[in-house]
């Protein structure tokens, strides 16, 4: 298995723990994974709700908790540790500036085309940031479209680029229909996005890092990911079972326990399909209840807070304490494989064997004979 880097920065593990918004992810679960010598990554989604007045600050209380996770992150590693942040969201502006200024290596972003980052750096003086811009796509063209943009308009490229499959858990970027019927899969569309990177590496002289995310679950899927042409793979599933990982106890037994029928899609109100694990509030809506929404602002650039039949936000708050009558949790393909709940430590020892054992199956050791 070897380090990933990108750009000056050096992983010693190809492993990226993907950002898990309303507060499953913050420094607790980045700061073990970059100790391990992955990359932690500390979702900004949703993370002021863990603020006792977000209420009446939203905006204040999702900055103030970022800046606070990503130094309690600082305190307790010297590894990696990024930050992940959706498009969609009404402070992606403010959100990114923050991690800007607390100079995080790297901002993974999601849900939506990240094209004119470039020209927001150069507006809030931070055009030579050292922190890695990665944006995460779901096609090769979306990956082209962005890098072609960035590099006709602004001259440079972003560091690295993540291609997620439609395994994934939380927001798909693919259509329900493309996803009910397995019309894509990961291996093909990363070996496009990887061929996609050829022209740009050329034109830069820069290394393209392509990252694989999407129902990596076992060291295997690791290692058929790597073989694949990607330099590291970003799990979110597989961390979540951990003793670190932020979230509450019954949101982990929410996993172990869940079967594979269990984890289905839903319409959020993000304006794409969701991965989650079914109860009841899941079916409730499924049926097209109306729950109750309190918005106490509009989060979510794409939501008509006026006609949503519920609140994601809340309902993945709840579920992050705990409150499964009032959430759900999302969840990947794979979520169902979780047999209990372990350190990061032991998760990570357990992929590197899962990748070793596979890696001798392909390229077994030949024993002479002497
Ligand atoms: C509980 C959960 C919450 C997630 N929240 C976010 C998020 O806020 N923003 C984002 O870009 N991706 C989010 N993701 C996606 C992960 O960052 C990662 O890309 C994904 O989990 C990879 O697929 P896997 O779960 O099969 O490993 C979430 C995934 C899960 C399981």
């Amino acid at each position: 298995m070897e380090e990933f880097k990108i750009g000056d920065l050096t992983a010693r593990l190809p492993i990226i723990q993907g950002g898990m918004g309303v507060c499953v992810s913050m420094s607790g679960l980045a700061s073990a994974v970059a100790n391990e010598g992955g990359i932690g990554v500390i979702s900004a989604v949703g993370i002021g709700m863990s603020e006792p007045d977000y209420r009446k600050h939203f905006r204040e209380s999702n900055k103030i908790a970022l800046r606070k996770e990503i130094r309690k992150a600082r305190l307790k590693t010297r590894g990696i540790i990024g930050v992940n942040i959706m498009m969609a969201t009404s402070d992606f502006d403010e959100l990114l500036r923050v991690a800007l200024e607390e100079k995080i290596d790297v901002v993974f972003i999601g849900a939506g085309l990240p094209l004119k980052i470039p020209a927001f750096l150069e507006s809030i003086n931070q055009g030579d940031t050292a922190t890695k811009i990665v944006p995460k796509v779901s096609s090769s063209r979306a990956a082209k479209l962005i890098f072609r943009h960035w590099l006709e308009k602004y001259e440079r490229i972003p560091d690295a680029v993540v291609v997620e499959g439609p395994l994934a858990g939380g927001h798909l970027g693919f259509g329900k229909e493309e996803l009910q019927n397995n019309r894509q899969s990961l291996i093909t569309i990363l070996k496009e996005t990887v061929a996609g990177m050829d022209f740009f590496q050329q034109v830069t002289g820069r290394e393209i890092p392509v990252i694989a995310a999407g129902g990596i679950y076992t060291g295997g899927d690791m290692y058929n990911m790597l073989q694949s042409g990607a330099k590291a793979v970003k799990m979110g599933t597989r961390f979540v079972t951990t003793t670190e990982c932020d979230v509450s106890e019954k949101f982990k037994q929410n996993y172990i326990d869940c079967s594979k029928e269990d984890i289905v899609l839903i319409d959020s109100p993000v304006g794409l399909p969701g991965r989650v694990i079914v109860n009841d509030f899941v079916r409730e809506i499924q049926q097209g209840a109306q729950k109750p929404v309190r918005c106490p602002w509009k989060c979510l650039k794409t939501c008509d807070y006026k006609k949503v039949q519920f609140c994601i936000s809340e309902a993945l708050f709840n579920a992050a304490r705990g409150d499964f009558s009032h959430g759900f949790s999302f969840a990947g393909t794979n979520a169902y494989k979780a047999k209990a709940i372990i350190s990061v430590r032991e998760t990570i020892d357990q992929l590197k064997e899962e990748f070793y054992r596979e890696e001798l199956r392909f390229q077994p050791i030949e024993v002479s004979a002497y």
